[in-house]
C-alpha cells in the first residue's frame, strides 16, 4: 500500500472494489472522502468484475494499490493473492488485496477484525485498537455466531482468534457442525431452534445472516424471548439499521452494536492497509450513516 503511494507522488494512485453487483457499494462514497480528507492524490472507484482470476491477471503489472473484494469474488481473491494473512486463510476469504513492495498481491480479512472490535468495544468502550487473546473482553466469553456463511465464519475464526467459547448457530445444522469443526478448538453446533427454545445461552449473540434486512417482512432469526441474558447483541445487517433483532435485544436490556460499525470498521482497516495512514473513521461513519438517512 505505502509502496503506491509513495511512488505516485505525482501521478494519481488508484484502487478500487472489485465485484458482481457492485453499483450499489458505499466503499468508493466512503473511501475517496477519507482520501479528500487526508489530502492524498488516489482515488477509489467502483469494478464490475466477472472472472475474477481473469481480472487478476490483467492488473498483475498495473501500478494498483490495491483492491476491496466483494460477493462473490471473496474466495476467487483468496486463491488469486500471492500470500495470504493466516486468519483470512483459515477463514477462506479475503476482502483485501494490496500490492506490496516487490509487486505481489497479498489478501487480508479486514470483515472479521472489524466485527470483533466493534464487539469489543460494545462489551468494554475503552478496548485497544487491537488486542490478543489475553487482553481482550471476549476472552472466556460465550459467542453465538448465528449463521455459517462467509460472515459467519469470519466472526466464528474471529472469536476464536480472541479466546471466546464459540457457538454455531445455523438454520443447516450440518452446515453449523461443518464450519464448528474447524475451528481450534472446535466450536459447538446448534439449530435456530435449540437457541428459540433457550436451550443455548451465551454471553454475545452475533447475527451474520440476511434475516431482518427486509423490514416489511419484521423477520428475526433469534426470537426475543431467547434474549435474556445476553449481555450483548450484534447484527451484522445494517440496512436497516435497528432491526427487529436489535430492538427486541434493547427491551431485553442486552447492549446493542449496530452492523454499520463493521462496514465502517471493514473499510477504515482497507483505508490503513491501502495507505499506511489511520482512516478518519468518524468521517467514515458520518458518510455511510448520511447514506442510510
Ligand atoms: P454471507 O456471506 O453473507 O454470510 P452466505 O454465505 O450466503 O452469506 O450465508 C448465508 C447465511 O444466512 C447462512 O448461514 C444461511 O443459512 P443456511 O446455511 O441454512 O442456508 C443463513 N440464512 C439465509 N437466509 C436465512 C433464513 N431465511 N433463515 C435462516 N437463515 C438464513
Amino acid at each position: 500500500g505505502m509502496y503506491g503511494l509513495k511512488r505516485q507522488q505525482r501521478d494519481t494512485a488508484v484502487m478500487g472494489i472489485v465485484g458482481n453487483p457492485v453499483s450499489h457499494s458505499r466503499s468508493p462514497a466512503i473511501h475517496n472522502a477519507a482520501l479528500q480528507q487526508l489530502g492524498l492524490n488516489a482515488v477509489y472507484v467502483p469494478l464490475l468484475v466477472d472472472d475474477m482470476a481473469r481480472f487478476l491477471a490483467t492488473f498483475t503489472d498495473a501500478d494498483w494499490i490495491g483492491f476491496s473484494v466483494t460477493i462473490p469474488h471473496k474466495q476467487a481473491a483468496l486463491e488469486g493473492a500471492q500470500e495470504v494473512d493466516p486468519v483470512a486463510a483459515q477463514i477462506g476469504a479475503v476482502n483485501t488485496l494490496v500490492r506490496e513492495e516487490d509487486g505481489r498481491l497479498k489478501g487480508y480479512n479486514t470483515d472479521w477484525s472489524a466485527a470483533i472490535a466493534a464487539i469489543e468495544r460494545g462489551l468494554d468502550p475503552a478496548t485497544p485498537s487491537s488486542t490478543d487473546a489475553s487482553s481482550s473482553p471476549l476472552a472466556g466469553k460465550t459467542v453465538v455466531v448465528v449463521g455459517a456463511g462467509g460472515a459467519g465464519r469470519a466472526l466464528a475464526f474471529g472469536a476464536a482468534v480472541k479466546g471466546a467459547k464459540v457457538v454455531i448457530a445455523n438454520r443447516s445444522v450440518q452446515k453449523a457442525a461443518d464450519l464448528a469443526a474447524q475451528l481450534d478448538p472446535p466450536a459447538s453446533a446448534c439449530s435456530l431452534e435449540d437457541l428459540a427454545s433457550g436451550a443455548v445461552r451465551g454471553d454475545v449473540l452475533a447475527n451474520t445472516t440476511s434475516v431482518g434486512m427486509h423490514p416489511q417482512e419484521d423477520e428475526t432469526p433469534v426470537p426475543a424471548a431467547a434474549l435474556p441474558g445476553f449481555q450483548l447483541v450484534f447484527d451484522a445487517v445494517y440496512t436497516p439499521l435497528h432491526t427487529r433483532l436489535l430492538k427486541e435485544a434493547a427491551t431485553a436490556g442486552c447492549a446493542v452494536v449496530t452492523g454499520e460499525t463493521m462496514f465502517v470498521g471493514q473499510a477504515a482497516d482497507q483505508f490503513k492497509l491501502f495507505t499506511g495512514k489511520d482512516a478518519p473513521v468518524d468521517l467514515m461513519r458520518t458518510v455511510v450513516l448520511d447514506s442510510l438517512a
